[in-house]
């Protein structure tokens, strides 16, 4: 009876108050899928992307250097040494990495293979390419300084955070950062932009506090939590005001930062 993509249509794309199991079968056939979806998407992903944000009148490129912008002033003088991009995709993030972190060790991971195929033939040797199964990531305990992921939890279902969450601390030196990014769903236009996106299809929002806990209830510890994203092209004078909103559950992002 309804149209299946309506534009405003938020309930079933955000988590829900109660959290629901599945079985690991399952989890490993979610995972499967998402592979095999962005696997589909690879060679368009940014074409697609960049049509589906063109409402805040910025490219891609703009939101991807964003949030390497916003690591690269947090951790300030600190030197790091190895990065991981959890969730890669086509690499959006690897030339802001390469200007803002040019001595960190980049190592792009994805579940889909397509996608890191894609980004390998884009940007070339200097960084390592991993696949990773969605269930353990093939790099020691205790190896990485920097785990960055952006925008990939809400691919992943509810039942796996933690899971994920393990993995990524595992791999984690003592005190190394974590910096996830991800879509707030109490913003009008992200809900817009994901209900309308071909590869959200299968996309859940989650609300900032509840990844919040879930980092906590991992063990990551100094947990900071910023909205940001607040102002499309057409108000980009505004921008400089942004820093002093992060309190403000209205931005079009979410990021928490917290140490293994
Ligand atoms: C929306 S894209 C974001 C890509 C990139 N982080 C960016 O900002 O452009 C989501 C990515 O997460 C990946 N992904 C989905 N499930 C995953 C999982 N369980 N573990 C790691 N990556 C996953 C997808 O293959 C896809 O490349």
């Amino acid at each position: 009876m309804f149209p299946n993509r309506l534009p405003w249509r938020v309930t079933r794309r955000v988590e829900p108050v109660e959290p629901h199991f599945m079985t690991k079968l399952k989890q490993e056939t979610k995972t499967a899928d998402q592979a095999a979806e962005f696997d589909a998407f690879a060679g368009d992903y940014q074409d697609l992307h960049a049509r589906n944000i063109s409402i805040s009148g910025e490219e891609p490129a703009y939101f991807a250097e964003y949030k390497v912008r916003v690591v690269d002033r947090l951790v300030g003088d600190e030197k790091i040494g190895s990065v991981v991009d959890f969730g890669s995709g086509v690499g959006a993030s690897v030339p802001f990495f390469q200007q803002y972190l040019p001595d960190a060790k980049l190592t792009c991971l994805d579940v889909s293979e397509a996608s890191l195929a894609q980004s390998r033939a884009v940007h070339g040797p200097g960084i390592s390419f991993l696949h990773y199964d969605g269930d353990h990531i093939p790099l020691e305990d205790n190896a990485v300084d920097l785990v960055f992921a952006a925008c990939v939890f809400h691919h992943i279902d509810a039942d796996a955070h933690a899971g994920a969450l393990a993995n990524i601390k595992r791999i984690l030196k003592p005190g190394g950062h974590f910096f996830l990014f991800e879509h707030n769903p109490l913003n009008p236009l992200t809900v817009r932009a994901v209900n309308t996106c071909e590869f959200d299809e299968d996309a859940v929002l989650i609300r900032a506090p509840r990844m919040y806990s879930r980092i906590r209830e991992a063990g990551f510890s100094r947990l900071r939590r910023d909205y940001c994203v607040f102002f499309p092209a057409a108000l980009s004078a505004l921008r400089p005001m942004e820093q002093y909103l992060s309190w403000l559950p209205l931005g079009a992002q979410y990021f928490i930062w917290g140490r293994a």
